[in-house]
């Protein structure tokens, strides 16, 4: 296990080279974190969220061996973990991050994808791990595809998202929805997407912000998806439209149906809508929940609205909507996230924060004045540090590419 550092290309075929040795054709992928401008926990209710790809990777290395072998092996996290490539996959916590690369073999298998040969792998990431920043999503598509394009399975982009989602499913028996993965597997540099949940399609919107940046704000907590109340939130939402369901009520204002028996999903409610049928909802937390996912789409709207229209104030606005939302309706910030957030509001140069991702922890950002980047993360450190007692981490981002080959 190495210090940590900033890898590159180069570093990683160095790094590859000093653990397995010389020998066949190296392969290398680079797979992005990633943000969420906004449209949270909307994914999985069939909204539609607003993500972009960030310049922070992960790289996956990989070369064919002549035996069964695979051999996984990371720079930052030690330990090698060794298997053949006729086991059959099980989710074992001692395996750790291997679960992730083992997750997506048991779906290839799956899926009639077949292996002539086993692999050795070099992982290396500059994305902090369990950030909040889709570091998991990040492993998951990026060996995916390292792996697709090494034996010439020729796997799209689409398809490796929700090869992701599938291994998080079965797998690692997080119940997630497609946002992490599909921007990950189809992310552009310059642009943010628009990601239509329900169709699982996506439209990319350049992402012009001007003088201002995005800042990353990691509350450095300890969580995983899995132990969170991620799994809850999502029944809670289940629960919210079987109720609105049942209740068959009319609705007079225009949307996607004209009775809520009919509705798909909570994201085909439009705020007016809600207004006619929310009442039928009794338990007040349900009632929180279901307004969360009808307002967040709404906001989702008016912020790809904002930015082709270059109002960049009115995107901030909509971003401390988002976070009061996520904050009392949907009740997944905390402390952490709740004080990154209000700190920067309070910056000079800050138009707009928000926590990002699943919640619980992880990270917020901040869209600021680039003259005031700085400051920002000076002042919101030492503010974070006196308050939750220890230091947070902080970058400022531009956007990225999704998953790709890389060379050195
Ligand atoms: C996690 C999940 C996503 C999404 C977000 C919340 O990142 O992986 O599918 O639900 O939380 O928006």
């Amino acid at each position: 296990m190495k210090e940590k550092f900033m890898v590159t290309p180069e570093l990683l075929k160095e790094n590859f080279i000093e653990v397995y040795g010389e020998g066949a054709e190296i392969r290398m992928f680079a797979s992005p974190a990633r943000i969420n401008i906004i449209g949270e926990h909307i994914d999985y209710n069939g909204g539609k969220v607003f993500p972009a790809a960030i310049d922070r990777y992960l790289y996956c290395a990989v070369r064919k061996r002549s035996d069964s072998k695979i051999i996984y092996n990371d720079l930052f996290f030690s330990g090698t973990f060794t298997f053949d490539i006729n086991d059959s996959f099980k989710f074992d916590e001692k395996n750790d991050y291997a679960n992730f690369l083992n997750g997506i073999l048991s779906c290839m298998k799956k899926q009639g994808y077949s292996f002539d040969t086993g692999f050795e792998v070099l992982i290396a990431s500059n994305v902090p791990s369990a950030g909040g920043i889709s570091s998991s999503s990040a492993l998951e598509c990026g060996f995916a595809w390292a792996i697709s394009e090494t034996f010439g399975f020729n796997i799209s982009r689409k398809d490796i998202a929700l090869m992701g989602q599938q291994s998080e499913h079965e797998f690692m028996n997080v119940n997630c929805g497609i946002m992490d993965q599909y921007i990950i597997a189809t992310g552009k540099k310059d642009t943010a997407e628009v990601l239509d949940c329900a169709k699982v399609e996506h439209e990319y919107v350049p992402l012009n912000l001007g003088d201002y940046r995005f800042i990353v704000m990691n509350t450095k907590k300890k969580r995983r998806l899995a132990d969170s109340k991620y799994n809850e939130r999502r029944s809670q939402c289940e629960e919210g439209l079987a109720i609105l369901k049942k209740a068959a009520i009319p609705l007079s204002n225009t949307g996607v149906c004209s009775n809520t028996k009919d509705l798909p999903d909570l994201c085909s409610l439009t705020p007016a809508q809600f207004e006619e049928c929310g009442n039928a909802i009794k338990d007040e937390i349900i009632y929180k929940r279901v307004r969360h996912c009808v307002t967040e789409m709404d906001r989702v709207l008016q912020a790809v609205d904002a930015l082709k229209a270059n109002d960049l104030v009115k995107l901030g606005s909509l971003l401390y909507g988002s976070h009061d939302s996520l904050k009392n309706d949907y009740e997944v910030t905390g402390i952490e996230l709740d004080t990154l957030v209000e700190v920067a509001s309070k910056q000079t140069g800050c138009i707009g924060a928000r926590m990002t991702g699943a919640g619980f922890g992880g990270c917020a950002i901040a869209l600021v004045h680039k003259d005031y980047a700085e400051a920002l993360i000076e002042n919101v450190q030492k503010e974070y540090t006196k308050i939750i007692g220890y230091e947070g981490g902080f970058f400022a981002c531009s956007s990225g590419d999704g998953v790709k080959e890389i060379f050195a």
